[in-house]
């Protein structure tokens, strides 16, 4: 590709670019709102055992491996795999990844609104005095008995449109420099209040909630748990779809991709075990049901900042931080869809814009909507382990079906691609930067991105639809 061609396109002008970027990406509703739900859901420390193998085992190298394909053709995820396999069907991950990118930021899009609500409702004070029970009441009368989800969803696609609009994504970064070390601060500030308050008894304490994150109960391990968790990591690491081939198609030459790697991955981790820390021991001493889905964090939160010193202060500039952390992250899923039509279809990227964010409200209006006017369209889903059946309304099915499906598939591929269809050579020289790093780890990323990680999605898989 000419030079002008890539300058065209942008490039991370220094290491801490594409770290704050990828980072950005990463850090967001996921690990704060997510994580925190389906580890109560899937009943704690097994569940947190399992991700951190996932991280460690499939997520670190697919992440890396999207970086190379990423940096070594500069195209979007379908680009990409036309220009390294023309002629061959493996330009299908990415309309995969377009597709979850689609599907992810519909539902994105509504929890970033129930952020901006709790923005609202700290800034106007309407906390103080409530019971945790009341939290608990206020949140469901949000959600299902009103259209304010619908409004502040769209509020939130707006924002995200006019960020990659703008063409100011940069800027933003830059806050999010500043800001992501507040929200890291806020959430310290937020699990020393929590794990100090008082305990009603031996199992409604701080101590409870924290036995239940970190000790791993072997019994509550089955097929969903793994499957949750590796929806979950990739959901988490935003690996699967092409986001961070995109970006990486935008790193410098000369950047290290391992250490970028190993560091957006182990902060994105951080981050997740640092609100499970903020959370379960409020959860327990409250008397709350970790097992509550996903209202969990908006219910628990507001009464940890109730009952702190300065709780007011520490909820807005909370919330504030949050909204931008998943503002960051929109903004990656937004740029996948962006970058596929404006280079695929060749729109400009203000049609391409213009066009995806329409579409993804429209989408993300009926998941907004999924616990109230929409509450009745919902398909039945029978857990195969426990034989529990559960209604699954819009918002849970493109969260299902995104996480759960299209990410690990398309992270399969991926590795596959990169494992098992590159020249090994050329794999190196790209993540080696022709050799001018050393990349003692080859050996071991080529075994994982080969055998471990494809074998292990296969088993998750095979696991959940029953065959062992
Ligand atoms: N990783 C982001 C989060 O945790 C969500 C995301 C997923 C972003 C996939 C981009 C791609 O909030």
């Amino acid at each position: 590709m000419s030079q002008s061609n890539l300058s065209a396109r942008g490039i991370f002008t220094s290491k801490f670019g594409i770290i704050a970027a990828a980072t950005g990406s990463a850090i967001g509703l996921g690990n704060i709102w997510r994580f925190p739900y389906v580890l109560g859901e899937s009943g704690g420390g097994a569940f947190l055992l399992v991700y951190l193998l996932f991280i460690i085992g499939i997520g670190l190298p697919v992440m890396l491996s999207e970086f190379i394909i990423g940096r070594a053709t500069r195209m979007n995820p379908f680009g990409a795999f036309r220009k390294l396999a023309p002629g061959r069907p493996w330009f299908i991950v990415g309309i995969m990844g377009t597709i979850a990118a689609f599907m992810i930021l519909a539902f994105y899009g509504a929890v970033g609104g129930w952020t901006l609500e709790y923005l609202y409702k700290s800034v106007t004070n309407q906390f103080a005095g409530k019971s945790a029970d009341e939290m608990v009441q206020m949140f469901e009368s949000f959600r299902g008995a009103s259209y304010r989800p619908l409004l502040w969803q769209i509020a939130f696609m707006l924002l995200t449109f006019l960020i990659v609009i703008a063409g100011i994504e940069k800027g933003i970064e830059k806050y999010s420099k500043i800001l992501m070390p507040i929200l890291f601060i806020t959430l310290i500030v937020i699990a020393v209040r929590s794990l100090t308050l008082p305990s009603l008894s031996d199992k409604a304490s701080p101590m409870a909630g924290l036995k239940f994150l970190f000790r791993p109960d072997f019994s509550k391990l089955n097929a969903n748990v793994l499957f949750d968790a590796l929806g979950q990591s990739f959901f988490s690491l935003s690996i699967g779809m092409g986001a961070l081939i995109t970006y990486g198609s935008y790193i410098k030459k000369s950047d290290n991709m391992g250490s970028t790697a190993l560091i957006v991955s182990l902060s994105d981790t951080f981050a997740a075990v640092l609100a499970g820390v903020a959370i379960f021991p409020a959860v327990f001493a409250f008397g709350l049901n970790p097992q509550a889905g996903e209202g969990l964090v908006f219910n628990v939160l507001p009464s940890i900042f109730n009952s702190m010193q300065g709780g007011y202060v520490i909820s807005i500039l909370f919330f504030i931080c949050l909204t931008v952390a998943a503002l960051t992250s929109a903004i990656s899923l937004l740029e996948v869809v962006v970058a596929t039509f404006s280079e695929e279809l060749g729109m400009s990227r203000r049609k391409a814009s213009v066009i995806s964010t329409l579409l993804i409200t429209l989408l993300g209006a009926v998941a907004a909507l999924s616990w109230y006017v929409f509450k009745d369209f919902s398909v039945k889903n029978i857990n195969d382990v426990t034989g529990e059946i559960s209604a699954f309304n819009f918002f849970m099915i493109l969260d299902y079906i995104s996480l759960k499906y299209l990410l690990p598939l398309g992270g399969l591929l991926i590795v596959i691609y990169l494992g098992w269809f590159s020249p090994r050579d050329k794999v190196l020289k790209e993540l080696s930067n022709e050799g001018k790093l050393k990349v003692n780890y080859f050996k071991v990323l080529m075994f994982l991105v080969r055998f471990v990680v494809p074998i292990a999605i296969i088993i998750v898989f095979l696991n959940e639809v029953g065959v062992f």
